[in-house]
C-alpha cells in the first residue's frame, strides 16, 4: 500500500461486485460497437478487456454527487467554479506534492482533446512531432490527421522491460523541424512508470533543443509498490514555464464516460495561446455532471479508495504474472509498474497477428486490444486490460490458455 494511503475503514469486497453493463450505452461492452472498433465480429459471451476503462462501480460519493445534480432538473451551460478548480489542486500537491495554481488550469473535455489542441497551438502542418512507441494509438492518429508529421522515437526493450532511447531522441530533437513530444506517463501499453532521472534527462534533451513536451499523465494514480509517479512539470521551475501537463480522472475513478479532463499550463502566454484554440476549435464544453464528478472524487475519500482499488488491482497483476508463467509460459510478459494494463508478447507461438487475434478475440472471445495500433514494437503483442472482478480474469485467462493451445501444429 502507498504510504500515507490508510485504507482501514474502507470494505474492499466492493471491487469484487459484478455489474450487468451490456444494456448500458458503455462502448467496452456493446457488441455492434465491439465489432466495428475491432474491424471483426466477437462472440455474444465474449469478455471485454479491450478499451480502457474498469468494471468497478464508482466511489459511493460520486454516486451520491451525481445524484444530487441530477434531481435539480435543471441542466444547462455548465461554468466549474472556484471549488472543482481547488479540488484539481487538492489532488496534485495531496498526491504529488506539486504545488499550482487555480490560474495554470484549464477543464476539458478529455485529454485527446487537450493533445489535438496543444499539437494546433504550438506547432504547423508538416512539423515532427515525437512520440515513443509501442504507445496509445490516439497519439499517433492525431499528428496524421493534423497534418504533423509523426517521428517514432521507438522504446528498447530488454526482457520485456521498456527504456527510453535517449541517444536516437536527441538525433530527432535537434531536428529543428521537430517541436513538440507528446509524453505518456505511466506508460501506457508498456505499463512503465519513468523514474525521475529518466524524466529528467528525456525533459533536458527537449528543452536545450526547443522541443515542447505535452504530457499525458491520465494513468498517474495507478502505480504499484514502492513505485512513484512524478508529474513532470513539478521537477524543475524551467519545465513549468515551456510543458503541458494534461490529465484526468477517468482512469482512476472509472469515470471518462463524464468528459471531464484538464491540462495544467502555467506560463500565461501559452496558456492564452492553447485556451485561443480550444475556442477556436469550439471545445470549450463543460459537463454539469463532470464537474460535480471532479469535486467529489478528488478529496480524502478518493484518497482512501483509490488505495483499495490499487490493492485490487496489485493482486489482479499478479494474478496474470502467475498464470502467465505456470500455465502459459511462452507468452512473455513483466508485471505492470503502472497503469491496469498488460502488455503481452506472444511472439514465441509463432502466429501471425491475424491468427493470434482469431485464437484469443474470437477463439476464447477474451477481447484485448490488437499490439499494431499501437505502432512499431506493437507486433505479436495484446494488451490486456484487468481492471474486472477476479473471478471474470480467471476465467478469461483460462479461456485463453485452451484458445492458444488448440489444434497447435
Ligand atoms: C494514455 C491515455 N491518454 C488518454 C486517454 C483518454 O483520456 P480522455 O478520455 O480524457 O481523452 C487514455 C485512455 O485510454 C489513455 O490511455
Amino acid at each position: 500500500m502507498e504510504s500515507g494511503m490508510d485504507n482501514t475503514d474502507r470494505d474492499f469486497s466492493e471491487f469484487d461486485r459484478e455489474f450487468d453493463r451490456k444494456n448500458t450505452h458503455d462502448l467496452k461492452w456493446r457488441k455492434a460497437g465491439i465489432d466495428a472498433y475491432l474491424s471483426h465480429p466477437v462472440r455474444d459471451d465474449m469478455i471485454p478487456m479491450w478499451i480502457a476503462d474498469t468494471d468497478f462501480g464508482c466511489m459511493k460519493e460520486i454516486v451520491e454527487a451525481v445524484k444530487e445534480r441530477a434531481s435539480h432538473e435543471i441542466y444547462g451551460y455548465c461554468a466549474p467554479g472556484n471549488d472543482f478548480y481547488e479540488a484539481i489542486i487538492f489532488w496534485e500537491k495531496r498526491r504529488f506534492q506539486w504545488e499550482i495554481s487555480s490560474q495554470w488550469i484549464t477543464a476539458l473535455p478529455s485529454v485527446v482533446s487537450g493533445i489535438n489542441i496543444a499539437i494546433r497551438a504550438f506547432s504547423q502542418e508538416g512539423d515532427g512531432i515525437i512520440v515513443q512507441t509501442p504507445v496509445y494509438d490516439p497519439f499517433l492518429t492525431i499528428v496524421k490527421r493534423t497534418g504533423r508529421t509523426l517521428k517514432e522515437n521507438p522504446l528498447k526493450e530488454e526482457n520485456g522491460r521498456y527504456e527510453m532511447d535517449f541517444e536516437h531522441l536527441k538525433m530527432l530533437a535537434e531536428n529543428p523541424r521537430n517541436r513538440m513530444l507528446i509524453l505518456c506517463s505511466p506508460h501506457n501499453p508498456v505499463g512503465r512508470v519513468w523514474t525521475k532521472k529518466e524524466l529528467e534527462c528525456l525533459a533536458e534533451i527537449c528543452i536545450q533543443n526547443n522541443v515542447m513536451i505535452v504530457t499525458d499523465e491520465i494513468h498517474s494514480d495507478i502505480v504499484y509498490g514502492k513505485g512513484k509517479h512524478y508529474p513532470l512539470l513539478s521537477l524543475d521551475k524551467r519545465y513549468e514555464d515551456c510543458f503541458i501537463h494534461l490529465s484526468a480522472p477517468g482512469k482512476t475513478f472509472n469515470v471518462p464516460g463524464l468528459k471531464m479532463s484538464f491540462a495544467v499550463i502555467p506560463n500565461g502566454d501559452l496558456k492564452k495561446r492553447f485556451d485561443q484554440m480550444q475556442l477556436n476549435l469550439s471545445l470549450d464544453i463543460r459537463n454539469t455532471f463532470g464537474v460535480e464528478c471532479v469535486q467529489a472524487c478528488y478529496t480524502e475519500a478518493g484518497i482512501r479508495w483509490l488505495a483499495g482499488l490499487l490493492d485490487y488491482l496489485n493482486t489482479n497483476a499478479d494474478v496474470v504474472c502467475k498464470f502467465v508463467e505456470a500455465e502459459m509460459p511462452r507468452v512473455r510478459m513483466r508485471k505492470p509498474e503502472g497503469t491496469f494494463l498488460c502488455w503481452l508478447d506472444f511472439s514465441e507461438y509463432g502466429f501471425t497477428d491475424e491468427e493470434l487475434l482469431k485464437r484469443v478475440n474470437l477463439g476464447a472471445g477474451v477481447v484485448c486490444v490488437p499490439g499494431d495500433w499501437f505502432g512499431s514494437g506493437g507486433k505479436h503483442h495484446l494488451r490486456l486490460n484487468i481492471g474486472c472482478q477476479r473471478k471474470v480474469l480467471i476465467t478469461a485467462l483460462k479461456r485463453m490458455k485452451v484458445a492458444l493451445e488448440e489444434n497447435e501444429k
